[in-house]
């Protein structure tokens, strides 16, 4: 029987959270990450306490098989799953990607809409309930916790969605995934779906049902909440609601809404919610997406009370316009922590406290660069050593590193950029000029590595704390064939953070050119 099958009939309002983070929000465009990077997501994952981490979809490239069977290795708690189309190679890959996890499960799936049968699949409603059967028994030959989801279930016809939820109960699935795929659905009309099962799904009794909202219509999570209701006890969501197109439904905003809102909703998960600010930044940081200022949870404002009059009020009484603290969600001011004078074990102890645990090699890189920062700016906060960190892991083992950067800029130009990078331990250097400095630094990079069909989408940058000696955060997006890739580099120097930011992207690029998505097949 499977685990959250298990807790789920020891206590019926518990919601088991399903983290998808690392595949439906990885799949989306310029959301990919290195393997250093997931296994650094999914350990925050399992330390916020998530149920299931959904790892990625291991038929699709050897990178993302490699990233699932690594993360199978290192996380403690949680169940580690593999996604697969109906097919047996699918199947196979995810069965093996997560055997050395502690609790394993196969999630398979099939589109079961008219329109995607007929255009997508090309196969009859009978072929498809054929390979529900088959692919789920298949998958329960591996683990005993396996999940079967209907793709596009909320444009499927009911009669046949109770079918196939039928058939797949039937051949072993545990859980049975209810996707909106295309975010189309209102929650009035998820609930009715769910209650729909319930009242005519004999076997229903013996799968957790689950929600998956995409949000292209702005309701995933009210969608998720909506299922809930109706007696769904699994959603899957994803940090910062990442994912295909407008994104899933937001981890943090379904975790705050049932706690918020117990006397309402009395459903129980597992979250440490204090852990949400972190998650939420560090996948920001990663992927280079930052979160609007308004989000609901994580945005920068999400806890700023701006106005005269509701500054009044909150000095007099929190409550009168705060209906969750920001300490609830892990939100607390970024400490002043260390001056140049700070040592080698102070920094290490430091780290610690931050939650990184970093090598001999990787530490002294990291201090070397701390000393670095510390001299050039009076005060280094908490906020500047995680950039700093971040930025040191994310491009530790890329085959492309920065090595030195002299840019001579001001008005009378031509401004130039001379740069040195190691490629594949070789130190190769190019001066060249430019249409102002970053042009110049962007085309010293593509000088050294050429990427002639990569083009870039986006350059940003904000400073990681207050004050004009603030480090630079900077993002870099680039476009190659359709596919979307962000990069992002911090330093001292906006200049350098540019540099630093364009071979991160460059660098994921190369390693994203084989993989696969799972729904399109492009
Ligand atoms: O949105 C969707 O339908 C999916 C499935 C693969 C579960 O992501
Ligand atoms: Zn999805």
């Amino acid at each position: 029987m499977s685990r959250a099958f298990d807790i789920v009939r020891n206590n019926p309002n518990r919601v088991i959270i399903f983290d998808t983070t690392l595949r439906d929000g990885e799949q989306s465009p310029g959301c990919a990450m290195n393997l250093e990077q997931k296994l650094k997501m999914a350990n925050i994952l399992d330390l916020m306490g998530v149920d299931v981490i959904e790892a990625g979809f291991p038929v699709a490239s050897q990178g993302d098989f490699e990233a699932v069977n690594e993360i199978a290795k290192i996380v403690k708690n949680a169940t580690i799953c593999g996604l697969s189309r109906a097919k047996k190679g699918d199947i196979e890959a995810s069965a093996e990607a997560i055997k050395p996890a502690k609790y394993k499960r196969i999630h398979t799936f099939i589109s079961t809409s008219p329109l995607h049968m007929k255009h997508k699949l090309q196969m009859s409603p009978d072929d498809v309930l054929e390979a529900v059967k088959n692919s789920v028994t298949f998958a329960c030959k591996f683990t005993d916790d396996v999940e079967w989801s209907a793709e596009d279930a909320s444009r499927t016809e009911d009669d046949f969605l109770c079918k196939c939820v039928e058939v797949a109960i039937e051949s072993g699935a545990r859980t049975v995934n209810i996707p909106d795929t295309v975010g189309y659905a209102m929650p009035v009309e998820m609930s009715a779906i769910i209650e729909m099962l319930f009242n005519r799904v004999p076997n229903i009794d013996k799968a957790i049902i689950s929600m998956h909202c995409h949000n292209d219509l702005g309701v995933a999570v009210a969608n998720s909440l909506a299922g809930v209701s109706k007696g769904a006890r699994q959603i899957e969501c994803t940090i910062n609601g990442i994912g295909e197109r407008a994104g899933n439904a937001a981890l943090e905003e379904v975790i705050m809404a049932l706690r918020t809102r117990h006397d309402l909703m009395p459903y129980d998960t597992n979250i440490d919610t204090t852990q949400i600010t972190k998650a939420s930044r560090t996948l920001s940081t990663i992927t280079g997406f930052s979160v609007q200022p308004n989000k609901a949870i994580v945005g920068a404002n999400a806890f700023a009370h701006a106005s005269g009059i509701h500054q009044d009020g909150m000095l007099k009484n929190a409550d009168t316009y705060e209906i969750m603290t920001p300490e609830s969600v892990g939100l607390t001011e970024s400490k002043l922590v260390m001056s140049k004078h700070s040592g080698r074990h102070a920094f290490r102890e430091k780290l610690k406290e931050l939650g990184f645990e970093l090598g001999d090699n990787a530490l002294n890189d990291a201090f070397a660069r701390f000393k670095n920062l510390a001299d050039r700016k009076k005060e280094v906060f908490e906020d500047d050593l995680i950039a700093l960190v971040e930025d040191e892991i994310i491009s530790k083992d890329d085959a492309i590193q920065f090595v030195s950067l002299q840019v001579m800029a001001g008005t009378s130009g031509p401004q130039s950029a001379d740069l040195c990078l190691n490629i594949d331990g070789k130190k190769i250097c190019k001066k060249v000029k430019g249409n102002g400095p970053v042009d110049a630094i962007f085309k010293a990079i593509r000088a050294i590595c050429p990427h002639e069909d990569a083009k870039l989408q986006l350059y940003q940058v904000h400073a990681v704390t207050g004050g004009t000696d603030a480090q630079a955060e900077v993002t870099v997006r680039l476009e190659e064939n359709g596919k979307i890739i962000s990069g992002s580099g911090a330093d001292a120097d906006t200049l350098v953070a540019s540099a630093r930011a364009y071979i991160h992207a460059l660098n994921k690029l190369i390693n994203r050119r084989e993989a696969v998505n799972p729904q399109t097949g492009l």
